[in-house]
């Protein structure tokens, strides 16, 4: 029997439906929302305005670039949090609407349970490069920093999270002060390339266990650039790439510090990447890294499954439905950052 999952994300600022088959994708289609950059960061209201001019036209090309009916689905999956609550009421409101029309069973997914499940995406029936539980998953984006330690499909345990700010928010906190424009990581990631990663150095945080805290490493960049800019007005423009390489690089130590030491005490050699973050190319290095000098496997997702979208909501969903997990429609969404 063909299960087929129609899964939807709409948690933050990128509307996105998706459709997989029996754990293979058939379609992705996002639409990200430009009316925030003028902002320097999502605006919420904004962001749920435009989910509900997005979300009928996207989760019909995504129906259609797969080739399928909403009478073919078995079952609708979606974004129930941690999010904006806004961006997740439509979401949430639209798939229980569908399932109530056509009759579908309703599957609520985690969106930090969805970014791992990115891992767990086949692109054809014999695809079988996934990682193997357990494993640690280092998911990181403009939200969440934390270190997952995934025992099955759907039981993970957060072992480690930020106490304060998200890897992705550093990126974009230090853009933003720059004058480099939203989202920062991008615009970093790029200049980084040529820059002097030992030119300056920032502040990294000393905290017992395998949490995280960026706020730190912000409040020196900003204070560098605070007694710099005194002798010299064009500081910012001038090193514009060694700041971005320095602050990059630092960033990339604090991660991979803490998910080497917990992969060490676990003894866990099996590690995988998530988050819009893991689209930056020298944390895509680190983990290169982590294969070629320590010979432990390493998954680092393509790019089209890094940031926000719904392939990895409907696979979730794939794998919550052959467990035979469902929901009704008295599913709320929810903003608080929880992986169950
Ligand atoms: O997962 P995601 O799309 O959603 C949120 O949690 O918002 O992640 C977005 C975050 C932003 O902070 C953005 O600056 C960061 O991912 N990001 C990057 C790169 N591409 C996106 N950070 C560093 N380098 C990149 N290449």
């Amino acid at each position: 029997m063909n299960i087929t999952i129609l899964g939807i994300e709409s948690s933050c600022d990128d509307t996105s439906a998706a459709v997989i088959r029996d754990g293979i994708i058939l379609s992705n289609v996002t639409a990200s929302q430009a009316v925030h950059e003028q902002y320097g960061g999502v605006v919420p209201e904004l962001a749920s305005r435009a989910h509900q001019q997005n979300i009928i036209p996207v989760v019909d090309k995504a129906l259609k670039d797969a080739g399928v009916a909403p009478e073919d689905l078995s079952a609708v999956a979606f974004t129930r949090g941690p999010g904006l609550m806004g961006s997740l009421l439509v979401g949430v409101s639209f798939a229980k609407g569908l399932a109530l029309a056509r009759n579908l069973k309703l599957v609520e997914v985690n969106h930090l349970q969805g970014h791992v499940s990115a891992h767990f995406i086949k692109r054809s029936a014999d695809d079988d490069n996934q990682p193997r539980f357990p494993f640690l998953c280092l998911l990181v984006s403009g939200g969440n920093s934390q270190i997952l330690l995934v025992k099955d499909y759907m039981d993970m345990e957060m072992i480690g999270q930020t106490i304060d700010d998200a890897a992705g928010e550093a990126f974009d906190k230090c853009a933003k002060v720059m004058g480099l424009g939203y989202p920062g990581g991008p615009l970093i990631d790029r200049l980084a390339k040529s820059g002097n990663p030992d030119a300056f150095r920032f502040a990294k945080p000393s905290i017992q266990g395998y949490d995280y805290s960026f706020s730190g490493l912000k409040t020196s960049f900003l204070y560098t650039l605070r007694d710099n800019l005194k002798l010299n007005p064009d500081f910012v423009e001038d090193n514009k790439e060694d700041l971005c390489a320095s602050l990059q690089k630092t960033v990339i130590d604090i991660l991979m510090q803490k998910l080497i030491k917990a992969a060490k005490d676990l003894k866990i050699t099996e590690i995988a990447l998530a988050g819009g973050v893991s689209a930056n190319s020298g944390l895509r290095s680190a983990f290169e890294e982590l294969h070629t000098r320590r010979g432990w496997r390493v998954f680092v997702p393509p790019f089209a499954f890094t940031t926000d979208n719904a392939a990895m909501i409907a696979c979730a969903g794939y794998h919550k439905y052959l467990k035979g997990i469902f929901c009704d429609q008295t599913a709320a969404p929810f903003s608080k950052t929880t992986i169950k």
